[in-house]
């Protein structure tokens, strides 16, 4: 199995410089954070995705400022969840919520044998979600 260059160099910006492209999280306490932490069963794998919110609109179109990450996994995994802080970032949380594994998959050229990494990825995004609405 090869990885696409795309998963190499998302993988080795995190590693080089793991501040510049998310990895991190926000405090738990924050009012506006919404986390999502989710595990894949066929390899044991974590993700945890910290979103950070605009909390004033009080119109229902609440958009993602910021996007922090912590993943144990494979490289695959890494490189999902760094394209994933990109593909959130500025979106509203509805747009959020129509991001798939295969627009990840597809944006990283994942090979059929990684696809679950970004099963996980879309999970931690609708586990973050829910954290949010679970507190309105
Ligand atoms: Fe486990 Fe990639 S092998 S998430």
């Amino acid at each position: 199995m090869a990885y696409s260059q795309k998963v190499v160099d998302r993988f080795e910006n995190a590693l080089k410089n793991p501040a510049k492209h998310g990895v991190g999280r926000f405090d738990p306490k924050d009012a506006d954070i919404a986390t999502g932490m989710v595990g894949a069963p066929s390899c044991g794998d974590v993700m945890k995705l910290d979103l950070k919110l605009t909390t004033d609109s009080g119109q229902n179109d609440e958009r993602i400022l910021d996007v922090k990450f912590k993943t144990y996994g494979c490289g695959s995994a890494i490189a999902s969840s760094s394209e994933l802080v990109d593909m959130l970032k500025g979106r509203t949380l509805e747009e959020a919520k129509a991001i798939k594994n295969k627009d990840i998959a597809k944006a990283l050229d994942l090979p059929p044998i990684k696809i679950h990494c970004s099963v996980l990825a879309e999970d931690s995004i609708k586990q973050a979600i829910q954290d949010f609405e679970s507190k309105l």
